[in-house]
Order: structure tokens, then sequence, then C-alpha cells
């Protein structure tokens, strides 16, 4: 049978509210045209982000319950850092209230001035909080990887002859680590290969710098492996991360997508010296190194998600329901990031939008008519997110893509929403010429994606 399969039954419901094309019009208007800003109980199918938003599952739900809200020691920390030691390997769990609290916490001690960090592509709050630091955040995406249209399993690949270039020309006493993102979520959500994996390791094994993770998504990562890589067809996807991990010196972790929970995140290490500067660190901001930020519960919530989230049913669920709603559209026309990611399908808002130029934001007209037409809220990655400013015009430098990115919260939507998504695109693409591009009419200095206001131009 082809129909996709929710392995979960539905035990609590959230209602949602029904709005017309009329009051979208109003509120959108009211917001500035930002997204961002409108309500969520104005939302009908909310693809903003898969990160906190996840359903969990009454196993979690019992967790709470179980949480032991122990100052120090907690039952519930053990249990989580058993659970991330058993699944991961390493032997230091620091947890942190989400996943840039890992990262501000392992670079505060591992990068200076006039270092660099190379990854596949940094998420931008890893990029943030490496160039705080004084240090450079560099991405080793291979060139194929960066055209939308091409099919290849392993887009979130590095390459590997870049990074020996970059580590050679740097000098490795100025590469404090190499990080992997898996998936390669500002990439498109694509995965990563076990034999690059490998590769990487052995270019970190050969100039002595330790190798982490970005490990966000790693058992969507796990599963593409599963799929795509020759010779692990046959294996638990469990074997397939502990396998990816041993090649790691330690990761960090927002639980917030992986995990299924809606906040939390941990940083892992093997190097013992290395997790006491980690845990001084974590005392002075986050918390005690049994709780770090977190509640007893949020602890319990996460060591169950984890072992849920490995669950090959809802695996082949969820990566079947994102290929689903990436393969229907495309295949109507919709220009789509190739393949379908794990978390997320891209639409290629340039290519669909040809009479918009990138300084009209077609990622951000295409974002406004997919709220405007059905209430759907995505998110624009393309000019409004990433231009940077010209040091001598003062004029924007369009960003290298114009996206708009749907991302799938974890167990939320049925299969009956994901058509009606599909069936609000194909209609809002069928009309695609007349959409209008916008101009920003009010911005803040930094992230003006978050406040900026737009107006329809003429
Ligand atoms: N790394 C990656 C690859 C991410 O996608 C995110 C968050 C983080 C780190 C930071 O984790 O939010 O828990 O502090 N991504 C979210 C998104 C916000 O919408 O893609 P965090």
């Amino acid at each position: 049978m082809s129909v996709i399969f929710e392995p979960f039954k539905i035990k609590s419901v959230e209602p949602i509210r029904m709005t017309t094309r009329e009051e979208r019009e109003y509120l959108l208007q009211a917001a500035g045209y930002n997204l961002f800003l409108i309500n969520s109980e104005d939302v009908l199918i909310d693809l903003l982000t898969d990160s906190g938003t996840s359903a969990m599952s009454s196993e979690q739900w019992a967790g709470i319950m179980r949480g032991d809200e122990a100052y120090a020691c907690s039952k519930s920390w053990f249990r989580m850092r058993d659970t991330i030691r058993e699944i991961f390997g390493f032997e230091h769990v620091i947890p942190t209230h989400q996943g840039r609290a890992a990262e501000r916490i392992l670079f505060s001690i591992m990068c200076k001035k006039g270092h660099i960090v190379p990854n596949n592509t940094h998420f931008d709050t890893t990029r943030a909080n490496i160039e705080y630091h004084g240090a450079r955040a560099i991405d080793l995406l291979k060139k194929e990887a960066l055209d939308p249209a091409a099919e290849l399993p392993f887009k979130g690949d590095m390459d590997i002859v870049a990074l020996e270039k970059t580590i050679n020309k740097a000098g490795q006493e100025h590469v404090p680590l190499i990080l992997l993102t898996i998936t390669n979520n500002s990439g498109g959500g694509q995965p990563v290969s076990m034999s690059n994996i490998r590769a990487v390791s052995a270019v970190a094994q050969k100039y002595n710098i330790p190798f982490y993770f970005d490990a966000c998504r790693f058992a969507e990562n796990a599963y593409f492996i599963k799929l795509r890589e020759p010779g692990y067809q046959n294996k638990q996807v469990k074997e397939i991360v502990r396998d990816m991990f041993s090649y790691a010196d330690g990761c960090t972790m927002s639980a917030k997508k992986d995990a299924l929970v809606n906040i939390g995140g941990f940083l892992c290490t093997n190097d013992g010296r290395l997790a006491e500067q980690e845990r001084e660190l974590l005392i002075l901001t986050e918390g005690f190194p049994t709780y770090g930020g977190l509640a007893g519960r949020d602890l319990e919530a996460i060591a169950v998600g984890l072992h849920e989230v490995l669950n090959e049913d809802y695996l082949r669920y969820r990566i079947a329901s994102t290929q689903y709603l990436g393969r229907h559209i495309s295949e109507a026309g919709v220009p789509i990031v190739q393949p379908p990611g794990g978390h997320a399908v891209y639409i290629d808002a340039k290519a669909m939008l040809p009479h918009i130029p990138v300084d009209r934001y077609p990622g951000q007209a295409l974002s406004i008519e997919l709220y405007l037409h059905a209430g759907i809220r995505s998110v624009e990655i393309g000019s409004v997110m990433f231009a940077r400013k010209d040091p001598k015009t003062g004029s924007d430098i369009p960003a290298p893509m114009e996206l708009v990115r749907l991302a799938i919260p974890r167990r939320v939507y049925t299969q009956s929403h994901i058509d009606f998504v599909v069936e609000a695109i194909l209609e809002v693409y069928a009309r695609k010429d007349k959409i209008r591009g916008v101009k920003i009419v009010q911005q803040a200095p930094f992230l003006r994606h978050f406040t900026a206001k737009f107006k329809f131009v003429k």
C-alpha cells in the first residue's frame, strides 16, 4: 500500500481557528506583511519551523509527571544522561536550554580571533556564536549541492578537498574544530552520507582537530543513510546513529528538533578537561550541571523523545510525508530544492516568480501569498533574511538564493493537512504571474526579517 500511515493515534487535540481571506488581508496589513508578526491563532497550518513545535507522546507526558525537580542530581537528569550516552556514545553530557546555548558554551571555550571553523553550512545562530568570538565561520558545501535542481542523494556532504585546502591555508593551529550539520538545514535539510562523515573524520584526525556534529536532525540523517547509502539497508537506525557518532569527538544538539520536545538541548564531549570548563560556564548562565536551565520534567521528556525518534515506523512516516509534499508540488511544476529535505521543503521563489526582481523579494511575496490564500505560514529564506550591506554603496547585496521554507512540525499535522498544503500551493502556482513584489518600508539594523514592515509595489 502506498498511502502514508501516521503510526500514532491522537489523544488530545488543539482546534484550528478557521479564517477568511478578508480577515487574513486585514491581519497581514496590520502586521506590515511580516508573517513573524501574525498571531499563531490566526494561522491555519504553521510551517514556520520544525523547532520546538513537535507533538509529545503520551509516554513523554507521563515523563513530564515523573519529572524529578530536585535542584541537584535528580533522577530525571540521570535518565537523560544515560540515554544520551547509550544513543550517541559520548561520556560527558552538558544539558542546556536549547541548541544555541550549547553553541555559545562550546565556542566561548574553543574559538578566538584569527580562528576559522569549517562546516558544510553553518546555521545562522551557529555562525553568529562563532563570529561573536572573533572566529570566522566557513561553509564548505560541494559545488553541485548549490544547484537547487540537482537531484543528489547526499547534498549535505562537505567538500573534503576544500576542507584540506582551508586547513592548510589557515594553518591547523587556527582551526579549533570542524563542524558537520546533520541534516544540513541551511542547505535545504539535506543529509550527509556515512562515507562523507568518515572522510571528514579522517581529515580531522590527520590534522589533530576535534570533529563535532551539529546534531539537531541526527535521526532524520541516519534514516536517509539507511534509505540511500549502499550497505545500510539492513542496519537498524540505532546502529547507524552509533556508527555516525563514533567518528566524532562531540556534538551540539537542539532537542527542539529530533528529541521531539518543545524546549531543550545539550552538548557532548569525550574530553574530560573540556567538559569541566563547559560546566563552569554552564553554572554561570544556564544552571547547575545536572539541569542546565531545564526543568526535571524537560529532561525526562528528552530522554523519552530520543528513544521515540529512532522508531523506524515513525521515521518512515516522517520522511515519506515531507517527500510527498515536495514531490506533489514539484511534479506540477513548482520549482523546489531537490530532493526534498528531511524536515522541510524549500520552494525556489526566484525560479517560480521570474517577474519579481530580487530587490522586490520574491520569497517574501510568495510567503505572503500563501498566507493570504490559505492561512499557511512559511518563512522566507532569501534576501530579506540574508542580504548583506555593500560597505561602499550601502545598498543590499542579494542572498544567493530566494527560498521559501515549508518546515513540517513533527507528529503535528495529518496527511489531510499536507494535502491541503499541496492544493493551496498549486492554486497559488496557477496564478503566480499575478503575485506582486514587495518593498521594505521599515527595518532594524540586525536580523531585520523578524520585525521589518513591507508594502506591495504597484
Ligand atoms: N543548528 C541548526 C542546524 C538549527 O537548525 C538550529 C535551529 C540550531 C542549531 C539552534 O538551535 O533554536 O535550539 O537554539 N533551527 C531552528 C529553525 C530555529 O527554524 O531551523 P536552537
